[in-house]
């Protein structure tokens, strides 16, 4: 389940207040950039939701949330993210209503037909409220006066209008009968955890209908996920968090995953599962497993993943030819390239996702790219830049990567110039300050 949104709607403090964590207060300018993947066990959602979520009544094992980043340029890694996710929380500040990013994902979740509904996050902030520490809307709206009751219920009624605006015909939740053919919007507080149960309630219900419904996921099938990132553990060498969007996975299972040159092509072998509740991105403690099924987020330990990429695919072979598999991964890799020109900058970046986000805002900034890369500043990505006929293309725009101690020397030698970031606009930002005072 993918929480989609505008950037500072909330997505990332709504997580942090169903897990329980804190992860929004660490990030770079509080800005999500990458997409983080957290599971949350049945018994904890039905601990949140008190009387709203009874755990007998499913057979889920709990909720996998995929948060996603909230900036404009972050189209294509949201659009992956709404593509992952059998339902989506689209998150919607009760005081900004619709922002051109909500547009975004409204546009991702009728392409990919994401069943989704809406969080009206923020209600504390209706003037007059009286919040009520994590209670459900229903007891909440009891305990306020008459004035703030209209003046959410007002709001409410905007982002309801916004929705019809789209096509889309919505209503307050407890008042949708069939959620496929109606969008519940669900009053909500991050902060005060207000509505939180009863968004839990029916992210529960629609999970468990449509799961059942449609057969969204094939568990028993050849695993597919995507890499959120490569990392090194101590006595595993590197390492992937993945997503498992698809099938399973088990220890021994022969994998390919996009790499910088060619598909990888290895033998998994060691599957580690971050504890329950733990985000991903920042859990250092894992429990060893056999096997592990879609959704859900895992550690893949196997030889040769050096050269593996944030946000390329990962495919279990199975019983499938080892070739096509190849062949199926290389033409994922491909519908996920950027378009470089014979003169321009150079971009280096951490995942794919970011690479692409980059290529959009200086697409959109109308910066000509010459080359863009996964992976951090090399010496070689200097002898490239230094290569640009114009001197405000010799430089690398460097985001959420580091520098190779020998790559700093060649800067200065070559009169390159480094931007480093790790807020893709602020980045851009930088980049057209330079040109300007070039100029000058
Ligand atoms: P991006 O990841 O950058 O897209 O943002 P986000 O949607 O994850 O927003 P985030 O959770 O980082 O919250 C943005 C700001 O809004 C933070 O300062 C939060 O403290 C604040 N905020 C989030 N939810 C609530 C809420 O329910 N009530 C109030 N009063 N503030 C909130
Ligand atoms: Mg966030």
């Amino acid at each position: 389940m993918a929480v989609l949104g505008h950037v500072d709607h909330g997505k990332t403090s709504l997580l942090d207040k169903i897990r329980g964590s804190a992860v929004s207060e660490g990030e770079a300018g509080a800005i999500t950039q990458h997409i983080g993947a957290t599971a949350v066990p049945l018994d904890t959602v039905s601990q949140m939701a008190g009387s709203l979520v009874k755990p007998e009544d499913f057979d889920l094992p709990g909720l996998l949330f995929i948060d996603t980043p909230g900036h404009h340029s972050f189209s294509t890694l949201r659009s992956r993210g709404g593509a992952l996710a059998d339902i989506a929380i689209l998150v919607v500040d009760v005081n900004d209503s619709f922002q051109p990013q909500t547009e975004e994902a409204i546009d991702i979740l009728k392409r990919t037909g994401t069943p989704f509904i809406v969080a009206a996050n923020k209600i504390d902030t209706t003037p007059g409220w009286n919040p009520q520490e994590g209670a459900p809307i229903q007891k909440t709206y009891e305990e306020q006066s008459q004035r703030a009751r209209s003046k959410l219920d007002e709001k409410l009624y905007e982002i309801i209008g916004e929705l019809s605006d789209r096509g889309f015909s919505s209503d307050f939740y407890w008042r949708v009968q069939n959620f496929q053919s109606n969008i519940g919007v669900v009053p909500v507080s991050a902060l005060t955890g207000e509505g939180i149960p009863d968004l839990l309630g029916v992210l529960m219900g629609l999970s468990q209908r449509y799961m059942k419904d449609e057969m969204a996921i094939d568990v028993a099938g050849p695993g597919s996920g995507t890499v959120l990132e490569v990392k090194e553990e101590r006595g595993f060498g590197a390492t992937l968090d993945v997503v498992l969007y698809d099938g399973t996975i088990r220890a021994g299972d022969t994998i390919v995953v996009g790499g910088a040159n060619d598909p990888i092509v290895t033998e998994v072998r060691a599957l580690l599962q971050p504890r329950p509740n733990a985000e991903i991105r920042t859990e250092k403690r894992f429990d060893k497993v056999d096997e592990v099924r879609a959704a859900a987020g895992v550690k893949i330990a196997a030889p040769d993943l050096e050269d593996a990429m944030a946000g390329a695919p990962v495919r279990v072979v199975g019983d499938r030819d080892l070739d096509e598999v190849v062949r199926e991964v290389e033409a994922e890799l491909a519908d996920i390239e950027v378009t470089t020109e014979e003169e321009g900058v150079v971009v280096k970046a951490d995942t794919l996702g970011s690479l692409e986000a980059m290529a959009n805002a200086l697409q959109e900034a109308e910066v000509p790219i010459l080359r863009a890369e996964v992976g951090d500043v090399a010496p070689r990505d200097v002898a490239v830049a230094s290569t640009a006929r114009e001197s405000e293309h010799k430089v690398i725009l460097g985001f959420n990567v580091d520098v190779l101690s020998n790559a700093e020397a060649e800067l200065e030698k070559n009169d390159v110039k480094l931007f480093e970031d790790d807020v893709i606009y602020q980045l851009v930002e930088e980049y057209e300050e330079h040109v300007e005072e070039m100029k000058r």
